[in-house]
């Protein structure tokens, strides 16, 4: 048996040695902390389950769903995006459901690459931009996301060459891993770069509902020219705390959302039913507003245990991730080693996001309070001094 070459291209998993060596610790009876995977820790609002309940005892929701989504679900994102950005969808054209974030990612370089085209994507980043192109038989070309630039890529220094075989550009802001946020500016950038060289661009929003400081992410599609050269891939996961139901969608440029769901229709059957309902549910009643303020709070205490460990992080505006430099001395996976060495924490290293994310590590903030409290004392007692 032998798998595929596309396969064999992927890079090596980066969490594995992590991974062998929080098994190894929990063998030996040590309570470990994950801050590792950003998944809410927060139950979903009670009236999505309800509704979910409601529309699942009705047998009509039980067959084949189609690709296009229910109109009610559709209907629901075009209101919320009005509602929220002022930016008017055509339910019909202009939004197809996705099964998560994830698959929309993946499968957009399915619709969109050839094996000599390019996806741009954000370095460090969410694995799938990168790994992606090259399930495809593409490329994927790193963007940096230095510090000094504000976490934000460079497209001015996007060669000549590149920009000819680009295909896709995948941008995601408030960010994971950084929790950067877009300044002024880039998305008409974008837009200018996508109008130049025929680059389908795709922002990613997953974090644009959780925001701190005052301060409203917001849709790539408010920036003016943006629907004629991108999309926006909209997921209620981390917003309403609805990762497990698989729930987002594509909304945007009309060609690009037909492609997808051309692809679609030959890989998936749709999302079910019921939980399109419950979703649409869940985007008319608007994201649980406790959230923000809970990771707000969580976000401080973090961020002032890493002040006293002598690591200092600018607080983020957005995202439930603190993006934090290791100590001089250390790589990415050295310190996150000595982390669950010293204290039974785990954090992730940031090269495993991408070469840039060397030198730095990643904090999640979905833990209940009081074990995030626990972790960070044992960060300020074991390290700390
Ligand atoms: C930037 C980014 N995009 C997409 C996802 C996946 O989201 P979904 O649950 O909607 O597939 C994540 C999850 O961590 C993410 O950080």
């Amino acid at each position: 048996m032998r798998p595929s070459s596309r396969l064999e291209r992927l890079p090596p998993y980066l969490f594995a040695e992590l991974e062998r060596k929080i098994s190894e610790k929990k063998a030996a009876g040590v309570d470990v902390i994950s801050l590792g995977i950003g998944d809410p820790d927060t139950p979903t609002p009670e009236p999505v389950v309800d509704a979910l309940a409601t529309a699942a005892r009705d047998g009509a929701t039980h067959q084949y769903p189609s690709n296009r989504g229910r109109a009610e679900l559709r209907e629901a994102f075009a209101r919320f995006y009005e509602r929220r950005f002022g930016v008017v969808l055509d339910p019909v054209r202009e939004i197809v459901p996705a099964l998560g974030a994830k698959e929309c990612v993946f499968n957009l370089n399915l619709a969109f690459l050839d094996p000599d085209s390019v996806a741009l994507a954000a370095d460090p980043g969410y694995p799938v931009y990168a790994g992606g192109p090259l399930l495809a038989g593409a490329d994927a070309v790193l963007m940096p996301l230095l510090p000094e630039r504000g976490f934000v890529p460079d497209l001015d220094a996007i060669g000549g060459d590149v920009a000819a075989r680009a295909q896709l550009m995948y941008l995601n802001y408030p960010n994971n891993p950084t929790g950067a946020i877009a300044p002024d500016g880039l998305f008409e950038r974008a837009v200018a770069f996508g109008r130049e060289h025929d680059v389908l661009v795709v922002h990613d929003a997953s974090y644009t509902e959780t925001t701190f400081d005052g301060y409203v992410a917001p849709s790539f599609l408010e920036t003016p020219g943006a629907k004629e050269v991108g999309v926006e891939i909209f997921s209620l996961s981390k917003g309403w705390n609805m990762t497990g139901w698989r729930t987002a969608a594509i909304v945007g440029n009309a060609d690009a959302v037909e492609a997808y769901w051309r692809l679609k229709t030959n890989i998936d059957s749709g999302m079910f039913e019921a939980v399109q309902l419950a979703a649409a549910a869940a985007l008319d009643a608007g994201p649980p507003e406790q959230m923000p303020a809970i990771y707000q709070h969580r976000r401080d205490l973090v961020c002032d245990a890493l002040a006293v460990i002598g690591v200092e992080v600018t607080p983020p505006k957005g995202t439930i991730y603190v993006w934090a430099p290791v100590p001089d001395g250390h790589t990415s996976a050295s310190y996150c080693e000595l982390v669950l060495d010293e204290s039974g924490v785990v954090v992730s290293p940031g090269s495993a996001y991408g070469p840039a994310g060397e030198g730095f590590f990643r904090i999640s903030l979905t833990v209940p309070d009081e074990r995030l409290a626990e972790a960070v004392e044992r960060l300020r007692g074991s390290l700390g001094g």
